[in-house]
């Protein structure tokens, strides 16, 4: 398979008051049908990571490629592109419009790129059925249970059909169950082709990656 992501040398440090060296070196490949898992501990680095794959931030040294883009020499417009078209997100919060409906959250995304709506409902329906929540797409977002929510941001991420997806600690803020839901449905978007790069500080996400890295210190290596 293809390399959808390589991360070479990236350092990166922050300075509020002491210096923090939050990456140091990190080397990486995510292919595509790939699920990465990135196992670490609170600070140990791996928001500042995916948010520098992102394109959210630039690294201090070192390069950066996705999809055959150098991410970190983007600027202007297409940096934006990048952002819109390539990296998809799923986060600790779901982070949905509250008072628009299920379908309409995830429709939202295409919309924005300029999609025409009837193909973005339809696409959106269908990305919602794959998430198990086909009965819920007129339900207001505040309606949804929280796993439900994050199964609704899961399916708004993956109806661009992006070439990676960035998942930082999705499941951190749901139950056992949830989580795996979660989880499985990350690894079924995997199947299908997407790269994905999930972090997390909870070891039993490792089950459904096809590799797992450690970052501890902002240095990463090869579990075990
Ligand atoms: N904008 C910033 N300014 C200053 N320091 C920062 C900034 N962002 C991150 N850091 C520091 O960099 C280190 C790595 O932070 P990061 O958020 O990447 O960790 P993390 O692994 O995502 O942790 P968590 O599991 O708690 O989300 C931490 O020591 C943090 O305090
Ligand atoms: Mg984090």
């Amino acid at each position: 398979m293809a390399e959808a992501a390589v991360v070479e040398g990236v350092s990166k440090h922050f300075d509020a008051g002491r210096r923090v060296e939050a990456l140091i070196a990190v080397d990486l490949v995510v292919k595509e049908a790939e699920l990465v898992v990135l196992l670490g501990r609170s600070g140990a680095g791996k928001s500042t990571l995916l948010t520098l794959i992102g394109g959210l931030d630039r690294p201090d040294a070192g390069t950066i490629h996705v999809g055959g883009l150098k991410v970190d020499a983007l600027r202007g417009g297409d940096l934006d592109r990048f952002r819109q078209r390539t990296v998809g997100w799923a986060f600790q919060t779901a982070g949905l419009l509250p008072l628009l409906t299920a379908l309409e959250n995830v429709w939202l995304p295409l919309a924005l790129l300029g999609q025409a709506d009837g193909i973005a409902i339809g696409e959106a329906r269908a990305v919602l059925r794959a998430v198990g929540l086909e009965d819920r797409a007129d339900h207001r977002a505040y309606e949804l249970s929280g796993g439900e929510q994050h199964r609704v941001a899961l399916a708004r991420a993956l109806v661009k059909a992006p070439l990676l997806l960035l998942a930082d600690e999705p499941t951190a803020q749901l139950d056992s169950e949830s989580a795996r839901e979660i989880a499985m449905l990350i690894r079924r978007a995997a199947d299908s082709g997407t790269a994905v790069l999930f972090a997390t500080h909870d070891r039993a996400v490792a089950e459904f990656a096809d590799r797992v890295l450690v970052i501890e210190d902002g240095r990463v290596r090869e579990s075990g």
